[in-house]
């Protein structure tokens, strides 16, 4: 069992592979904290500060006995509120008379085979029956207020899942203020937070700081996860880089507004919580109902930062991502967006697609722009039926012309939304987001619907089942193109109101649960206007997200290592586009862009009528590549070959297959410079015993200044972990290299 009660100890312990999570039920039924970290067996009671600090309350029972001992310095496993502990909250509850607060302890607990589930959630499952659960119920009894702390425990993946249920025992309704996922003390250490913020076309910038005293928070309140912040963070040792030192992620699964606080305390704990976003939550509980949080993932790893994200790469891929596509080939597609905008029609989207299929591409994917009276981005989302303007004879005979060159189709949607100027909004206006009174704020021209609505979220399911029920399409792009505003819903009342922008993410969980059930064998990938909710929440259901609106491979380095952190490269959409890049004006060599959107999701994103024959022929070439290398990129481990924050002029990542018999190094050169130092590389990952022989070394698109000496055709894996590599000196804009390495027979 990895999960152990100590009854004499009153420790319960959760044990993985490489780590060890303790609590300890207190002497007056507080449920604390005591350890988590790397693995060891113990009592780790005694770490506990028991020491008057002044000014921390101490439970009414324990007067006279001792001033020592107060939830305002003693790590709890779930913090409550109003009751003696002035950090950061976890849960709080209000009556309908007004006792405001939490303060928890324990009634009981179980353990048990098998992975929890969560009500209209997505979690973590078990999928080669490993895990186990622990449920511990706390209880305070002056507000009938209940929640059951849930703990699913993947000992070989070194992950535990966390999310509490709350119920309302009380006889008379219950208010939520604030119910998070997880709530982790850390008493000791010295530690940086290693989060990813950004903007659109930015997404996911890896950004260290040193925690400091006080309160740290990241967040988002769009009702999605936004590109301003992802809900994954890692506190990592001060000392700890990609292969070595303590770190701790932190993953919420969830796609709405959410939180994620840090609190150095007065004595130097620091205390981690992470849920639903507070502020203008809440939710009203009748008596005998439950709440469910989102679930959170939580690692530990004592080796690294590579360490760490591999295992979140292996449970969102195996254990996360429910479609059948999550561990699959996918094809390599085309998307014609940046081909045409808005501006096509049947024998336009034709011919790119006749082109495509030329070049090796698979799926030919229609973006935005075919339906209702869409000629530019102001109108018509809603009006799920084809424009009549671009497409007059519908989309059958272009899907059947398109499939009649032997690629698969995929079509763009974005169902969420409503055009003020649409047929749907004429006919529901009450169906969009608005304070009433006031005219809401628009984002690129368009408003939100209210997914809180059953009829609403009927109404999406119901147009998409039409769809693909109607036209035999391979693939769905699904589209979010604003921040929800105006958070009012008529069907809700008055004192639910809070309950709107997390009803509004079930209403969408529960859509892409019927559907993605009803569709297993369609393709699905999320958007946002790029990556701006690219979330293990939208991951559970979509095996791929499209990572970002930029797709200059110089700033998708960037964009992709942050991404990279916590999510895995087959989640990662990436194209190839057009030279000079549309977003930054940009030029980069073809292999060099090809290079980078091979740390994904490989597709292309241009006009392949524009192109060179040159061209033309070294895409096919690209495409070849891709498929021979396809079940590394997809399934290897990755690992980033430079640190975070070191000066360097080139970028490099290299994945190993699990039985580390191959392994493919790549890397960007960034800044040429004049008089370089050589560019020597240390690899990780292969087996130091084995001889690796190269198969192939490609230097793309490198002038260079000097004859290189050939490399060794076999290598020990000993000599490229130890001594490393030193390839040849490259000069010019963006060169790139692949390096593929194959275990030698003996
Ligand atoms: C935003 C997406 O990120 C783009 O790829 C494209 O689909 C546009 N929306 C279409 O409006």
């Amino acid at each position: 069992m990895s999960i152990v009660y100590d009854a004499a100890a009153r420790t319960l312990t959760l044990h993985t592979r490489e780590s060890s999570y303790q609590m300890q039920i207190g002497p007056l039924g507080h449920l604390l904290h005591t350890y988590y970290g790397r693995r060891a067996e113990g009592d780790f009671r005694s770490l506990h500060l028991l020491k008057d600090v002044g000014f921390s309350p101490v439970p009414h029972e324990l007067d006279g006995e001792t001033r020592g001992w107060s939830l305002d310095t003693l790590p709890q496993e779930l913090s409550g509120a109003n009751s003696g502990d002035f950090r950061l909250t976890s849960l709080c509850a209000v009556t309908a008379d007004g006792r405001r607060g939490g303060s928890l302890r324990y009634v009981r607990h179980e353990i048990r085979r098998g992975k929890y589930a969560l009500r209209g959630l997505p979690a973590a499952f078990d999928p080669d029956g490993e895990a186990e659960t622990l449920s511990v119920t706390l209880a305070d009894e002056a507000l009938g207020l209940e929640a059951e702390l849930l703990y699913g425990v993947y000992e070989s993946r070194d992950l535990i899942t966390r999310a509490v249920r709350v119920t309302n025992r009380g006889s008379a309704p219950l208010r939520l203020e604030k119910a998070a996922s997880c709530c982790l003390d850390l008493p000791f250490g010295d530690w940086d937070l290693l989060h990813f913020h950004g903007r659109h076309a930015m997404e996911r910038q890896p950004e260290r700081v040193a925690v400091m005293n006080g309160v740290q928070r990241i967040g988002s309140g769009r009702v999605s996860s936004g590109h301003q912040h992802n809900p994954f963070l890692i506190l990592c040792d001060k000392h700890a880089n990609e292969d070595a030192g303590d770190c701790l992620g932190l993953m919420l699964v969830y796609s709405g507004s959410f939180e994620m606080e840090l609190e150095q305390d007065q004595m130097g704990s620091l205390r981690l919580t992470a849920g639903i976003k507070s502020e203008g939550f809440s939710w009203t509980l009748q008596p005998g109902e439950s709440f469910d949080t989102p679930e959170a993932l939580l690692c530990f790893r004592h080796d690294g930062l590579n360490a760490l994200s591999r295992r979140y790469h292996r449970l969102i891929r195996e254990a996360l991502c429910r479609s059948r596509w999550s561990g699959a080939e996918r094809p390599v597609l085309l998307n014609n967006w940046e081909a045409t905008y808005f501006n096509f029609d049947h024998r336009k989207i034709l011919s790119i697609a006749r082109e495509a299929k030329e070049l090796g591409v698979e799926l030919f994917v229609l973006d935005d722009g075919w339906f209702g009276r869409r000629s530019d981005d102001r109108s018509s989302l809603g009006d799920w039926f084809v424009n009549r303007e671009k497409l007059p004879g519908g989309l059958e005979p272009l899907i059947r012309d398109i499939h009649a060159l032997g690629l698969r189709f995929g079509l763009w949607v974005e169902p969420e939304m409503v055009s003020e100027n649409s047929e749907l909004f004429r006919a529901h206006p009450d169906w969009a987001l608005a304070v009433p009174g006031r005219l809401p704020a628009l984002g690129r021209s368009q408003l939100a619907l209210d997914l809180s609505r059953r009829e609403v979220a009927d109404w999406v399911f119901e147009t998409l089942v039409g769809l693909l029920r109607r036209y035999p399409i391979d693939y769905i792009k699904w589209d979010i193109n604003r921040s929800l505003t105006d958070l009012y819903s008529q069907a809700l009342p008055a004192d639910r109101q809070g309950e709107l922008a997390h009803r509004c993410t079930l209403g969408l969980y529960g859509i892409l649960e019927r559907l993605t059930a009803e569709f297993p064998e369609v393709l699905f990938e999320g958007c946002a206007g790029g990556g701006g909710r690219f979330d293990a929440g939208m991951l559970a259901y979509f095996p791929q997200i499209w990572c970002s609106d930029d797709t200059d491979p110089i700033e998708r380095l960037t964009i992709q290592r942050g991404t990279g952190y916590g999510y895995p490269l087959s989640a990662v959409g990436a194209h190839v586009s057009a030279s000079p890049n549309h977003q930054t004006g940009r030029r980069t060599p073809l292999d060099t862009r090809a290079v980078v959107a091979m740390a994904g999701g490989f597709g292309y994103e241009l006009d392949p009528g524009k192109l060179s024959e040159e061209e033309k022929e070294r895409i096919r070439v690209q495409i070849a590549r891709f498929r021979e290398l396809s079940p590394l990129l997809r399934e290897g481990d990755l690992y980033r070959l430079t640190e975070l924050d070191e000066p360097r002029d080139f970028e490099a990542w290299q994945l190993v297959s699990a039985d580390r018999g191959e392994s493919l190094m790549s890397l960007v050169l960034t800044h040429p410079r004049a008089n370089p130092r050589p560019l020597h590389l240390r690899l990780k990952g292969l087996d130091p015993a084995a001889r690796y022989r190269v198969e192939r070394l490609d230097l793309f698109d490198a002038f260079l200044p000097e004859k290189p000496e050939p490399l060794p055709e076999i290598y020990t894996g000993a000599a490229l972990l130890y001594a490393g590599l030193t390839l040849p000196r490259m000069m010019g804009d963006y060169p790139s290299v692949q390096l593929v390495l194959k275990k030698a027979e003996d």
